[in-house]
């Protein structure tokens, strides 16, 4: 008998699917966290959605359509409505992986759908998303593009990712959005200025992603860990010089918290997300099984008001040295204007 803790169940905002409580991020199975094994992925697939995780996340640009297959591969066997699957569009790069920028236009949002859908060889995408907002597109053309979609039966909810409150209110004024995939975290904590609240007033849930603020917060991160040229750690300013030394700090002061507990790190970053609200659902990077065991194991860590104190003293608000993106890409995030 397995013992890993089926993880119970959430609905995404008002309008949203149901989900597992927590997300599988399928995006360092193909890109940005350097190599991955293929069969391990596709073994840790079987083994969330064994344990009970339903929501897969994905972008058609993660290895330029690799991870669309790779799930397609994963699901092969699987009833096709045992998972969500949620996809971002819209990023547009090189054949060497360069980043060529954004499209979400009408005509761009169809096109790279139907791609999707031929890649993941399915008729349907539960949650459809542009990576960012597009500057030279209107939410409201994006967001209507995507209903005609929801219209025609190829999608079934719409989401964002890393907009600002502005946005949330022109894109829900359109259509229902499921909900606001936003990168949320101990030490990531700008969602709870005016689009946490506007999310909530809106009936529009959150997919947190960065939650381990992209393995920082893991427990398992060292300072001399070899980083190959593309992964994004490479250039992320968290990852730097004394940023990283004070950063690092951080998370002994919270493997302290995590100790006392019985917990990992990893796991007291997760419960945390989780412990924000019955709307959050955190997706997880896990790439091996031996890290989805664990992140699994956050849904058993319940962390009462002196655990949440003891967290918020560790690492308080605005603790974290470095931004969470490079200048050229947060200059990319409406979430962040
Ligand atoms: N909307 C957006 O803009 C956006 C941006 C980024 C990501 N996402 C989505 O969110 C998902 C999660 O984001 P993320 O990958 O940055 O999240 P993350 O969970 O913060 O970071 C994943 C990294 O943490 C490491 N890690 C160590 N212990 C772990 C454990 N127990 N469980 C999981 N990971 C552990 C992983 O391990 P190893 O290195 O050892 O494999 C990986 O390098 C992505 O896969 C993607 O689908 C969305």
């Amino acid at each position: 008998m397995s013992t890993t803790p089926r993880p119970t169940q959430r609905t995404l905002g008002a309008s949203g699917p149901v989900t597992s409580a927590l997300g599988l991020g399928c995006m360092g199975m193909s890109d940005l966290y350097g190599p991955a094994d293929e069969a391990e992925s596709i073994a840790t697939i079987h083994a969330a959605i064994d344990a009970g995780v339903t929501l897969l996340d994905t972008g058609d640009f993660y290895g330029m359509g690799h991870n669309e297959l790779l799930i397609h591969e994963a699901l092969r066997g699987r009833a096709r409505e045992s998972v969500q699957i949620s996809v971002k569009f819209g990023a547009q790069r090189g054949p060497d992986g360069q980043w060529l920028g954004y499209d979400a236009s009408p005509a761009a949002t169809k096109t790279a759908l139907a791609y999707t859908l031929r890649r993941l060889r399915t008729d349907h995408i539960d949650v459809y998303r542009p990576a960012r907002l597009d500057p030279n597109v209107p939410i409201e053309e994006t967001v209507g593009a995507i209903a005609d979609l929801v219209k025609a039966g190829y999608v079934r909810h719409i989401g964002l990712s890393e907009v600002g409150a502005d946005t949330l209110r022109r894109a829900a004024a359109v259509h229902p959005i499921s909900d606001l995939q936003i990168e949320y975290s101990p030490i990531s904590r700008s969602i709870e200025g005016d689009i946490l609240p506007t999310a909530r007033e809106l009936g529009i849930g959150i997919t947190a992603y960065g939650v381990l603020s992209r393995g920082l917060l893991s427990g398992h991160w060292s300072p001399d860990r070899p980083l190959a040229g593309t992964d994004f750690r490479g250039h992320s300013p968290r990852f730097q010089g004394d940023n990283l030394t004070h950063n690092l700090a951080l998370v002994e002061a919270l493997r302290e918290v995590a100790a006392a507990k019985g917990a990992s790190v990893a796991q007291v970053a997760i419960a945390w997300v989780a412990s924000r609200g019955d709307d959050v659902v955190p997706l997880v990077g896990a790439r091996r099984r031996d890290r989805l065991t664990e992140a699994l194991g956050a849904l058993d860590v319940t962390l009462t008001d002196a655990d949440l104190a003891s967290i918020e003293a560790a690492v308080p608000v605005g603790a974290a040295a470095g931004d969470r993106y490079a200048a050229a890409q947060m200059a990319h995030l409406d979430s962040e204007h």
